[in-house]
């Protein structure tokens, strides 16, 4: 029977998720092409996480997760204390954990301009009022901005701050002191550094844990280590911030499989080591093709390329989807820009052999840069 459409329209939700914009990522019609759209690794997790996964048995499918043996392994792997570190449902749910446990409705949350969508997601979702701060005009981390605006009356109420380094979608970073300066310009808040690239860039803010009480780090396995299906990741800060977070957190949220995968992950560094050395060989090559084609793009610390089409930014993520290749239009917060995921160098020389075929037909048709 249809419904009714006067009982669809009974339930309201709350203001806050009345007043968001839906977040809508790409989500289908992904498998089989080469997917740089999103920086996961463009081949997968080490052969030795599918190895483990193909000995899982149906009772270890059907009790609830134990994270007994998870958890301390995971803090030897980051070099915290097992009380420093809780297991997350991929970053996703470390940015919600910090929202929710810090943020009341009305707070300020503080992020930045271009960064990562679920920032405003999760402080929207709570009901905060999201101050934003955008990044230069050269895309570089706007530091000075950030620790004015926090010596301000309404700064100085912010309860969380929410920065990606590197950030996504620019590829810059925020240099240590740059990162140190907020900290101490934000005591009342929550400062999340999110590493999300951190395997790509190598400059980390989990060994300042002990200085700064204010201050949180996030990890993924989503991204060099290329378990993104399974959302798995990590949150650290001092113990009492951890003990806080954890109350607030559902007790099975990270699933089992993607616990024994991520244990098996960290026991194969040299897979990410690999991985790690070919983006930069494959980044390298990428930059060198686009400066041969004119195309002016921002120099990046992640497994990304930010670049600039200008009004061919739709034609030619269309023209390399046409070719299987999938990339990112960012043109709705940076101007003409699309971003391309770095992968393998096998996977780059197929990507350049593309791009320049569809630039060459941009060229032939008129109007291309
Ligand atoms: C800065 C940043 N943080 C977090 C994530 C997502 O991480 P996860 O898959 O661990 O939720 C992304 C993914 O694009 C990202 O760019």
């Amino acid at each position: 029977m249809p419904v009714k459409k006067s009982a669809t329209s009974l339930l309201k939700p709350r203001r806050a998720i009345a007043r968001m914009t839906p977040y809508h990522p790409p989500s289908s019609g992904r498998s089989g092409k080469m997917r740089l759209d999103f920086n996961e690794n463009t081949v997968g997790c080490s052969p030795r996480v599918t190895a483990r996964l193909k000995k899982l048995t149906p009772a270890a499918l059907a009790a609830y997760p134990e994270y007994e043996e998870a958890v301390p392994s995971l803090a030897r792997f980051f070099r915290v204390r097992a009380d420093e570190l809780t297991l997350t449902n991929g970053t996703d749910e470390a940015i919600q954990l910090i929202i929710n446990t810090f943020v009341d409705p009305g707070d300020r949350v503080l992020i930045l301009r271009p960064s990562y969508a679920m920032y405003r997601f999760y402080a929207q979702i709570m009901g905060g009022i999201v101050d934003e701060i955008d990044f230069r005009p050269d895309l570089s981390f706007p530091a000075y901005a950030i620790v004015k605006h926090l010596g301000t009356p309404a700064g100085r109420r912010t309860r969380a701050v929410l920065i990606a380094n590197p950030n996504n979608p620019t590829g810059t970073s925020a240099s240590p002191e740059q990162l140190r300066a907020i900290l101490r310009a934000a005591p009342q808040a929550a400062v999340l550094v999110d590493e999300a690239y951190f395997e790509f860039f190598g400059q980390t803010a989990i060994g300042w844990l002990g200085k700064f009480p204010n201050l949180f780090v996030s990890r993924t396995f989503s991204k060099a280590f290329g378990l993104a299906a399974l959302r798995v990741g990590c949150l650290f800060s001092q113990a009492e911030n951890i003990a806080a977070v954890r109350k607030g957190q559902s007790p099975y949220s990270v699933n089992a499989v993607a616990v024994i995968a991520a244990l098996e992950a960290i026991k194969d560094p040299g897979y990410v080591k690999k991985y790690v050395a070919e983006m930069f060989a494959s980044r390298k090559l990428l930059c060198d093709e686009l400066k041969r084609l004119g195309l002016s793009y921002g120099s990046s610390d992640a497994n990304f390329v930010l670049i600039d089409f200008g009004e061919q930014h739709r034609a030619i993520r269309d023209l390399l989807a046409e070719r299987g290749i999938l990339v990112r239009d960012r043109d709705y917060e940076i101007s003409g820009n699309v971003r391309f995921t770095v992968g393998t160098l096998k996977q780059t020389r197929t990507l350049i052999r593309e791009l320049r075929r569809a630039v060459r037909r941009l060229v032939s048709e008129g109007g291309a840069k």
